[in-house]
């Protein structure tokens, strides 16, 4: 009987470099707070939000995400050709099929990739380099795509105040691929389906069809998730720095998914983290992108140099589901 041919393995990966692409428009609290009966002055305090970019209508997510793509790819220095696989994490491409990742493989000229799209919310991106690390590292790609996209603004709905005031659009890209060292450490992450409801859509499509609901935009139960997001996070982090052997004094920065400016001043107390380590902040003026907030705050430091190409730092992804994903990166 002949033996099977198989991949062959890398042992280590790292990305190679990010992309990043915001919505056109920058909306400030006053511009929202009337129908949410809210201010600016609340906005501030109790998320951190002073403005969110959000895209017009002819912006669409794949503008966005071929946007941040281009530029990973162009900045990684490879021809699209080599990347194997195409992943994009999203909640908001407005097509159940085909997949979002297929077009815009497309669009970035990785015409050798598959290409599927992953639904974990905030925690997609997070999702995206797990899955990027061990395709790569398992000899199935020797390059990977992660997209992690968002055009929210298409299911907001002005009058809630749960979570719609706090969203913005984007997308940020990476390019995943063979290391001659460790740059990604084991991803800590799951799912915890018990509260399935807490984050998520008003209604399903089916019933929006039937005229038993209005089109579906995003709501939350903001307090009980801000309480998982603070006490049950804070945990993953620390575990994820476990996994990765390292301790808070080793990071370069710390780049949590972009909820709300409380609850990434809660991780800085609960992982003890020395002044050193550089804290993203991109909610400010970006909002909660969901799938995008990790690699738009991280481009953000980057561009700004505020850490430098080499440093390690922890990102955190969490939201609906309720998924969660963290690892340890070496920045590219
Ligand atoms: C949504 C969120 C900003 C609300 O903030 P909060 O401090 O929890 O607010 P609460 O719901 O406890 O309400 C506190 C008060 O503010 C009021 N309030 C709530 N939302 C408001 C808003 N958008 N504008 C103005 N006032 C508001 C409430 O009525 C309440 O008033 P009261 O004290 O007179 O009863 C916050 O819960 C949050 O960010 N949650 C975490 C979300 C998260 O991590 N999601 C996962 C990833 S997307």
């Amino acid at each position: 009987m002949k033996t099977l041919l198989q991949t062959q393995p890398v042992p280590f990966t790292r990305i190679y470099a990010l992309g990043a692409a915001r919505g056109d428009l920058t909306v400030t609290n006053d511009e929202i707070a009337g129908p949410i009966d809210s201010s600016d002055e609340w906005i501030r305090q109790r998320t951190g939000v002073v403005t969110r970019k959000r895209a017009s209508k002819d912006r669409s997510l794949m503008d966005m995400a071929s946007e941040a793509a281009d530029e990973a790819i162009k900045k990684a220095g490879i021809d699209p050709e080599e990347i194997g696989a195409v992943i994009l994490a999203t909640i908001t491409f407005p097509f159940q099929t085909p997949s979002g990742a297929s077009l815009l493989s497309e669009l970035v000229g990785a015409k050798k990739a598959a290409a599927y799209d992953i639904s974990a919310a905030c925690a997609g991106y997070c999702y995206g380099i797990a899955q990027a690390d061990a395709l790569v590292r398992s000899g199935v790609a020797k390059y990977v795509l992660v997209v992690g996209g968002e055009k929210l603004s298409d299911f907001i709905e002005p009058t809630d105040r749960s979570i719609s005031f706090l969203l913005g659009d984007g997308a940020g890209a990476a390019i995943v691929g063979p290391s001659d060292h460790p740059g990604i450490s084991k991803t800590v992450w799951g799912a915890d389906g018990s509260n399935w409801d807490k984050v998520g859509m008003t209604n399903s499509l089916i019933d929006f069809r039937d005229g038993k609901a209005t089109w579906p935009t995003l709501v939350q139960e903001g307090p009980s998730v801000f309480r998982w997001a603070v006490w049950e996070m804070a945990k993953v982090a620390k575990q994820a720095l476990e996994e990765a052997g390292l301790e808070a004094k080793d990071l370069s920065a710390l780049v949590t998914h972009q909820a709300n400016i409380r609850i990434i001043d809660e991780f800085v107390k609960q992982l003890e983290l020395p002044d050193s380590v550089v804290v993203a902040r991109d909610i400010i003026e970006t909002g909660n992108t969901s799938a995008a907030s990790i690699p738009l705050a991280m481009h953000r430091l980057l561009a700004e140099g505020q850490v430098k190409s080499g440093g390690y730092a922890l990102e955190i992804g969490f939201g609906a589901g309720l998924a969660f994903a963290a690892q340890v990166v070496e920045l590219p």
